[in-house]
């Protein structure tokens, strides 16, 4: 017979009905974690290349979380920009528990309970030299072990100003075990980890260091490659996602996630733990100024670049168009 009369794939797309019974895949405002940005300034400052996203004063963030709660947004990701003027080599005003964070997040976490808050652990807001560590004089390298003696203490000091998650941003060697130790010996049990395990040494977090004034050569690069996955590797990246599991981490993130999709995908076959992928800047700004030009379809972009992600096994996915994505998902 002849095979047109046997197996016509267009049957099933040929009804909005029929497609949202088989679709296979779905995106909801639940699935997004938004990232959002304070700063110590009474003024809120829109970001270059992050357009639509702001700076905040931590009343204003309060309000913006309070707003975004309504889209059906469950989750934020706090990022504190913080003043030239109070980073050192060693980063540290981090460790100072009246700063800028630690402040946010009490204050988020007493007047919006229902927010789930998630806080970055890596010193890059808070050196003058941009690197996720403290510098090795010598080498110029990120010093490992000195980093993670810093990064204990400021999750900790997180978990205490209320984050829900901690999410070491760093990729230092050990630090999901130093951390959950830590966590455990000052009585936070409760206090998760989302590792930033498979992250990669990638030029797409450009947008993000000038929003915190972490980077200011050409493009905002900064070379963290002895540190940060070489974006060419996928084994090593399941290496890290596996060690990070036995460390303690309770969710494993990929990030960038748009061009790393395989890695989502490897991961999800070999783990049974929760994946996080990150949409980052670059990749939110790369679709904004395509959109600009009238060269792509702005929320048509938006939706495909995530449901790609959540096809490829993200289990849900921080991205700066989650507002946005929310409300289309409302109607
Ligand atoms: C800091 C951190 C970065 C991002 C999240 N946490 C930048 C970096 O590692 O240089 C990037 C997020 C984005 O680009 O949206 N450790």
């Amino acid at each position: 017979m002849e095979i047109l009369q046997i197996r016509r794939f267009r049957r099933l797309r040929s009804h909005a009905g029929i497609r949202d019974l088989l679709q296979e895949n779905h995106l909801d405002p639940k699935h997004l974690v938004l990232p959002v940005f304070v700063h110590d300034e009474r003024e809120s400052q829109e970001i270059v290349g992050l357009p639509g996203h702001y700076r905040l004063s931590p009343p204003e963030a309060l309000n913006y979380i309070r707003d975004s709660l309504g889209l059906g947004i469950r989750a934020f990701s706090v990022f504190p920009v913080v003043p030239q003027l109070s980073k050192d080599m060693q980063g540290s005003e981090a460790l100072n528990r009246e700063g800028l964070i630690y402040r946010t997040l009490k204050l988020i976490r007493g007047q919006l309970p229902e927010a789930l808050l998630i806080a970055d652990v890596a010193l890059d807001p808070y050196t003058t030299h941009g690197h996720d560590g403290v510098l090795d004089v010598k080498t110029r390298d990120v010093d490992n072990d000195a980093t993670v003696a810093i990064l204990e203490k400021m999750a900790v000091y997180l978990a205490a100003a209320g984050a829900h998650f901690v999410a070491p941003s760093d990729m230092m060697d050990g630090r999901i075990y130093a951390i959950r130790s830590a966590l455990n010996a000052n009585g936070f049990h409760q206090t998760g980890i989302i590792s930033y395990a498979a992250k990669f040494a990638s030029c797409y977090y450009a947008p993000f260091r000038s929003a915190i004034g972490s980077a200011t050569g050409t493009a905002n690069y900064l070379d963290k490659r002895t540190y940060q996955i070489n974006p060419a590797n996928i084994r090593e990246a399941i290496r890290e996602c596996k060690q990070d599991e036995v460390e303690g981490a309770d969710i494993l993130m990929v990030k960038p996630a748009g061009h790393y999709l395989d890695v989502i995908h490897c991961l999800r076959q070999n783990t049974m733990f929760p994946i996080a992928a990150f949409q980052v800047s670059g990749e939110y700004a790369a679709i904004c100024a395509a959109a600009e030009k009238g060269l792509l379809y702005r929320s048509q972009a938006a939706m495909e670049s995530l449901i790609a992600i959540r096809r490829a096994g993200a289990d849900f996915i921080f991205t700066y168009f989650a507002r946005e994505v929310a409300e289309l998902l409302r109607g």
